[in-house]
């Protein structure tokens, strides 16, 4: 069954590869390791802004609903985590986040100094500043949000643009009617140590 969820997961990052490769020519390629029998495939983990999973294709690009409708099977038997606990943020924002690492140390499929996956946020939700050491690239794949950072201020960015935030950037973002869907890709120094709000928004 786990075995499964990697090569449905492998067969989804090729496709979105691919899309990627065409949209997002930046943003650096994803290849996996060859399978390690020792890497353990996680446990599903599920969230409440997975809820918001079956209204993620209305708001794709038609060219890619495909690609999200299948990312919505796929995602409940993913592990789905947050940077911050209770106490850390409020409740509010903790129903509407998460994020699900596909490859990484923690993730499905193992590549050394890297860590991709896609984050989910719910309509309605500020994901407030914050900041981290490893360079970030996203690309929204669902919703059209608005995004902060301290050098180019906030901008509604739709599904399919390049965002990236340089090392230690403080960064934010804004959903409205809809949730947000984006693929995230970190790497370089530090790409294992965690994000931590900052106050810059
Ligand atoms: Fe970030």
């Amino acid at each position: 069954m786990r075995g499964d969820v990697r090569q449905e997961t492998e067969t989804w990052l090729s496709a979105l590869g691919d899309v990627l490769a065409a949209a997002a020519p930046s943003v650096p390629a994803i290849h996996c390791a060859a399978a390690d029998p020792r890497f353990q495939t996680p446990d599903p983990v599920n969230l409440q802004v997975l809820d918001h999973l079956p209204s993620l294709a209305a708001g794709a690009p038609p060219k890619i609903r495909g690609l999200i409708e299948r990312f919505a099977a796929l995602a409940p038997s993913l592990a789905w985590r947050q940077t911050y606990g209770v106490g850390q943020a409020d409740a509010e924002f903790l129903s509407r986040y998460g994020w699900a690492e596909l490859v990484g140390s923690k993730g499905i499929l193992h590549e050394p100094g890297v860590s991709a996956g896609l984050l989910l946020l719910g309509p309605d939700c500020h994901y407030p500043a914050h900041r981290h050491p490893a360079l970030e690239y996203y690309v929204p794949l669902s919703g059209t949000a608005r995004w902060f950072d301290t050098d180019l201020g906030w901008r509604d960015i739709p599904p399919l643009q390049t965002i990236v935030h340089r090392s230690g950037i403080d960064h934010a973002m804004r959903t409205f009617a809809e949730p947000l869907l984006a693929y995230f890709h970190w790497s370089g120094a530090g790409v294992s140590d965690q994000a931590r709000f900052s106050s810059a928004d």
